[in-house]
């Protein structure tokens, strides 16, 4: 199966965050695979919260998405894709309207002298 390079770039984000999606996988899937949560309320193409606009690349969606959420209401035009069903057609470069966050990681038991046998260890 064919892989993408997707670059994701927050607010103010010098560098991006590089992750691979798999054709046909859903960019907010992909992303939160590789440890970076972006907004997803709905997950069906319907609120916007997703919303994204790509900087480079090209997407296609695995389902049915609100065309009024892609507008840009500025202008009228469409600008903006909805990650929550955007597949890439290409590598792209992204930056979310509402930015992304890492997942948070899990903290490892601390591992303590066993208060038993006086030697090894234990975890709590
Ligand atoms: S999360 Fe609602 S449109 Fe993507």
């Amino acid at each position: 199966m064919r892989k993408y390079r997707i670059q994701i770039f927050g607010e103010g984000d010098d560098h991006p965050q590089i992750l691979d999606c798999e054709e046909g996988e859903v960019i907010t899937d992909a992303a939160e695979r590789a440890g970076i949560l972006i907004r997803v309320t709905c997950a069906n193409g319907g609120c916007g919260a997703c919303r994204a606009e790509v900087v480079e690349g090209m997407v296609g969606y695995t389902g049915p998405v609100s065309r009024k959420k892609r507008v840009d209401p500025a202008t009228g035009n469409l600008k903006y894709e909805l990650l929550c069903r955007a597949t890439p057609l290409s590598d792209v470069v992204v930056r979310p309207l509402n930015g992304w966050k890492q997942k948070k990681q899990k903290v490892w038991a601390e591992i303590r002298p066993n208060p038993i046998s006086g030697g090894g260890t234990t975890c709590q």
